[in-house]
């Protein structure tokens, strides 16, 4: 039997002042404070993360960044470095999320740059993949997402490999209330970890945690988690109230 332990990600997205992400913070704190079957981690704004962190440091809530930039340090005006993300209390990185691809030009070779990144500076990847509604009707989903995982791991070792985890994000499910079925989850997540036992190891495709994100409430979280595939979840809108996505989490 597998050991992996769940986790529920929360993708704050652009919401969120520094009051108002530590308000919410230190609400699901309190909310999650007895959760032991997940582990939880929140993604806030860069602007909140060591505000953030200043509400779940000591406690069973992971912060996490939504982004970083791969170089250590330089002239590259409003870019994060793993450093700084470490700075703040970081351990986790959001990397290669479909919006980042769709809105700001990130490609399979700049997922692939980061997650390096992060590893390099032990932080925990959280690659996004998946595929466009287009490319689903198309019967393209396994080969959007073989080129996302191909290109996006190039070069990473077994042992770089030990910590990421994949988060499938169908566009087409992504803040639309259009769930993928947990059958739909479940086809994809088998795909995913099989493609790691095969570029991998069997050792490491069972440990690896295989996320699934787009409009996942608390109404649709256990169906999900019911799953033999899937490992937890990356929330986007329902995250951004405390007393909602501890629902989620005590799924
Ligand atoms: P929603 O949960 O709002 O659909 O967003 C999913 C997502 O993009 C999480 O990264």
């Amino acid at each position: 039997m597998p050991t992996r332990k769940p986790l529920i990600a929360g993708n704050w997205k652009m919401y969120k002042t520094v009051s108002e992400a530590f308000e919410t913070a230190d609400k699901l704190v309190q909310l999650v404070k007895d959760v032991d079957q997940a582990e939880v981690m929140i993604a806030p704004p860069f602007t909140a993360l060591a505000p953030v962190f200043a509400a779940v440091q000591g406690t069973n809530v992971a912060l996490g960044a939504q982004n970083l930039y791969w170089e250590a340090e330089g002239a590259y005006t409003g870019e994060i470095s793993t450093s700084m993300l470490r700075s703040t209390g970081c351990t986790h990185v959001i990397i290669g999320h479909s919006e980042r691809r769709q809105y700001f030009g990130e490609t399979d070779e700049s997922v692939n740059k980061k997650v390096k990144a992060a590893v390099a500076a032990g932080l925990i990847p959280v690659m996004c993949v998946g595929e466009s509604e287009q490319e689903r009707d198309d019967n393209k989903t396994f080969s959007v997402l073989d080129k996302q995982v191909k290109i996006g791991l190039e070069g990473l070792s077994l042992e770089d490999a030990a910590t990421l985890v994949i988060a499938y994000e169908p566009i087409w499910a992504i803040g639309t209330g259009k769930t993928a079925t947990k059958e739909q989850a479940q086809e994809v997540h088998r795909y995913l970890r099989e493609w790691i036992e095969k570029n991998y190891s069997a050792d490491l495709a069972d440990a690896i945690r295989i996320l699934y994100g787009g409009s996942v409430k608390p109404d649709n979280v256990t169906a999900l988690m019911a799953q033999p595939d899937v490992d937890g979840a990356l929330v986007g809108g329902a995250s951004l109230d405390a007393d909602t996505f501890s629902q989620i989490a005590k799924f």
